[in-house]
This record gives structure tokens, sequence and C-alpha cells, in this order.
């Protein structure tokens, strides 16, 4: 067995006799996930040689040789020359080995003084993960702006609100496309506020008793765009709060994107008919030849449970553990991986899907013109005449059944002769116009309400361009 050794992409080695076991090294390897690190922690590289400079750790040409190699390592890295080696440990050690083959041991070996990989690994992923919410963020404004779009054309357009996939009462088809809009807005506000609890900078915690060299965490922080730096150099090693938080939000889109999902598999049904799916946003039957699927939107629905199981992934994984850095935290990174990787595959698509979809209003429309769901109408225009509701609930329900068993419309029914406070002119409320009409509140479905709902909800999405 080989002497263990530093070097050849491990960043350890002086105190073992043997270099690891074949399964030890397979176990520990993180290269084939962790390079996704590699720009941010090339970034954080430069950051701490500038730290290593003002505490007169490092004189200037050997931190312009530094600098000069870290931009060399980046441009191999960008480019893709530079892969991880089958001996490299993880993205730190492999980025070392690759430093000192341009600058030599003397100048490469001196950037780790006053840094471990533990406050290194997780100012890496705060990094990368406060750019990704950025690109999260404008793929989410694009689906509001295609949902918008929708709600907007539809904003007048009268169809049946639903209560457990009954017909409730008459809403507009802007109301209903519109509903999808307020959760992504939420969404996009969850993401700003953790972006802001996010910029954290670990670096100077060191491995996790803070640096003894003099580093300032707070020049570094500033150095690297962060807000501020660390409190406790133990908690800014451990913390991983920002990728739990991340992923709950992550798999809180996924949720809203799964009822998105679910809604426009129902409203392509031959039974609803309430849009036509595009050619480019739907896939056909290897057998039936008629078919033409909803897709797109099932896999919306599909994949939140991966959003979910990434989520609680990293929470499992983060629960009892105890303190400073133990080496279960390499598990934070795959789920929060493949959380990134899922959403921001299918949040295209459902753009495109949303955008492309052809609303069918005269459809959808047809489904108010049963009186049913004008029945609390009906009860409403009582409590106006000054009857308690409960009474008018009774009435208007005695009227339902009439109608149904006279096999006739509510507006059909001999309203007085079901109860005399029911007087001829209690048809007046008997109209889905009226309906709307009578809900011109803030938030309401009148169509005037619902196009001030709309541009207040465009107003919103402005300030996350
Ligand atoms: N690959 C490790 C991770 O992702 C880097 C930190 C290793 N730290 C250590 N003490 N072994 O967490």
């Amino acid at each position: 067995m080989a002497e263990g050794r530093t070097g050849q992409g491990s960043l350890w080695g002086g105190r073992f006799g043997a270099a690891p076991a074949a399964a030890m090294a397979q176990l520990s390897k993180s290269t084939h996930f962790d390079w996704a690190l590699a720009p941010y922690d090339i970034r954080q590289g430069t950051a701490h040689a500038n730290a290593l400079l003002r505490a007169g750790l490092l004189d200037e040409p050997t931190h312009a040789a530094l600098t000069a190699g870290l931009e060399q390592v980046a441009a191999e890295v960008d480019s893709g020359q530079l892969q991880p080696a089958e001996a490299d440990e993880d993205v730190h050690g492999a980025l070392e080995r690759r430093l000192i083959e341009i600058v030599g041991q003397d100048v490469g070996g001196r950037l780790r003084a006053g840094r471990s990989r533990n406050d290194q690994v997780a100012t890496d992923l705060r990094l990368l993960l406060l750019d990704v919410s950025n690109a999260v963020t404008a793929e989410l404004v694009d689906l509001c702006g295609a949902l918008l779009t929708q709600a907007e054309r539809h904003h007048a357009d009268p169809a049946p609100g639903f209560t457990h996939l009954q017909h409730a009462q008459p809403v507009t088809l802007g109301h209903e496309i519109g509903k999808h809009v307020q959760p992504f807005l939420r969404d996009l506000s969850r993401l700003r506020d953790w972006q802001q609890r996010t910029s954290v900078s670990p670096m100077g915690a060191g491995a996790l008793a803070g640096n003894g060299l003099g580093l300032d965490p707070v020049a570094t922080a500033a150095d690297l765009g962060f807000s501020r730096s660390f409190e406790n150099s133990i908690d800014a090693v451990v913390d991983r709060d920002f990728v739990a938080e991340f992923l709950f939000i992550t798999a809180m889109i996924g949720v809203h994107l799964s009822r998105l999902g679910e809604e426009i598999c129902l409203w392509a049904t031959s039974e609803f008919g309430w849009v036509y799916l595009h050619d480019e946003f739907s896939t056909g039957s290897s057998i039936m030849p008629q078919k033409k699927n909803p897709d797109s939107a099932e896999l919306a629905r599909g994949k939140s449970g991966r959003l979910i199981g990434d989520l609680v992934s990293v929470l499992t994984m983060l629960k009892g553990l105890p303190f400073a850095y133990n080496r279960d935290l390499q598990e934070d990174k795959e789920p929060v991986f493949d959380a990134i990787a899922t959403l921001r595959l299918v949040l295209p698509a459902m753009t495109g899907t949303v955008a492309t979809l052809r609303f069918r209003p005269e459809v959808a429309g047809a489904g108010t013109a049963d009186g049913h769901s004008l029945a609390t109408e009906l009860a409403d225009w009582l409590v106006r005449q000054g009857m308690p509701f409960r009474q008018a609930h009774e009435v208007s329900g005695r009227a339902v059944k009439a109608a149904d068993e006279a096999g006739v419309q509510l507006w059909e029914v001999d309203l007085p002769a079901v109860d005399p406070a029911l007087t001829p002119r209690a048809v007046e409320a008997l109209s889905v116009d009226a309906a709307l009409a009578a809900r011109g509140h803030p938030g309401g479905t009148a169509p005037e309400a619902v196009a001030r709902q709309l541009k207040q909800a465009r107003e919103a999405l402005e300030q996350y361009r």
C-alpha cells in the first residue's frame, strides 16, 4: 500500500502511513458533483490571497503570481480543459493541485494558510446559490408574465369557480388564471428574503475556531460581495440553514407548479375543454394516433415530488448533527444541485406551455349557464332585504330543490311560491353579470377588480426584473 502523502489531489497526508483504500477513496470522493463549485472556489481563493496580502503574509510578487495562477485555473475550468483527476478527492484538492502545477509548490502552497475546506465549501455554496437564485428569479418572472398576459386577455370572460371540483360560484377566467400568479409572487419575495439572510461570508472562520493569522473576515466578506461576515466561527462552518431554506423555496415553487400543472391537465381534458395545448408543448402516444397529451404539465406535477424529497434529504442529514463540521455535511450538495437542475428544466417549459395555451372562453363560459351556482346570490338578495342569512340560505336551498324537482333553472322557479319573501324582483339577482359586478372590491372577481389585480401584479413583478 502506498504511503500517505499530501498531494495527488488530497490536502492532507503527513500523519498517515498509508493512502486511503480504494473503497474509502470512492466513498470520500465528491468531484463528480462538487466540480460545480469550481468557479466560486477560485473567486474565493482570490479573495483569500488578498486577505493574506493585507495581513503581510504574502509579498506583492507572490500575491501577483498566485492571482495570475488562479486566473489561469479559472480559464481552464471555464473552457472545460481542466477536469478533476481520478486521484482528486474534491474540487478544493483538484484546484490546488492544478494551481501548484502552474505556479509551483512555494507559491501555490501558501494559499491555504488560515483557511479550511470547512469555511471554503460553505462560502462556495453560498456564492453559487446566490447566483442561482437570480436565475430562478428571472425564470419565475417570465412565468408570471406569461400567466398575466393570458389573464389580461380573459379578465372579463365568465367561468365557473370551483370548490370540491364542483361548480361553486361564477368568477372570471382572468381571476382563475390570476390566482396562479400570487403564489409565484410570494416565492419571488421568499427568494429575496433568503438572499438577504444568505449574504453572510464564512471566510476567516477556518476549520471552526477562526484564524490565528490576523486575517480580517469583514474585509474578505466585502471583497466577495457579501453583505456581512459571520458572528460565530463555529456556526459559520456548519450553518446550512441557507441550503434547507433554499430547498424549501424550490419545493414550494414545485408545489405551486404542480397545482398549475394539474389545472392545465384538467382544463385540457375533453370533458372540460377550456384550453387547447400548443403542439410544441404536448406529446403524442406511441399507439393511439389521435392523442395529444399535456406532458409538460404532468412532469411539472410529477417533479414536485423530487423537489420535496431534496428538502427532506437535507433536513434529515442536519437533524442531530454534532458540532462543528462533520463529513455528513458533504451530503448537502447533491440534493440542492438536483433541485436546481429540476426546477430549471421545469420553469421554462411551463412558461412556454402557459404562453402558448389557447383558452376557449366560450366553453368555459358555458359552464356558468347552470343557475345553481347563483343560489348564493339569491340568499344574499334576501339578506339585503333584511332576512338573517341562516334563514335566507334555507329559502334559497328550497328554491334549488324546486328547480331540481321541476327540471328547470333557478330563475324559472315560481319564487314567491317557495317563500313570500322572494318577490318577483328577486330574479334580478340571478344573473352571472350581476354576481360578478357585485364583487368589485379589492381582490374580487368583478372584471374591473380583476383588471386592477392584474395591473398590481404586473407592478409587483417589475421590482424583480
Ligand atoms: N467535500 C467536503 C464537503 O463537501 C469539503 C469539506 C471537507 N472538510 C473536511 N473536514 N473533510 O463538505
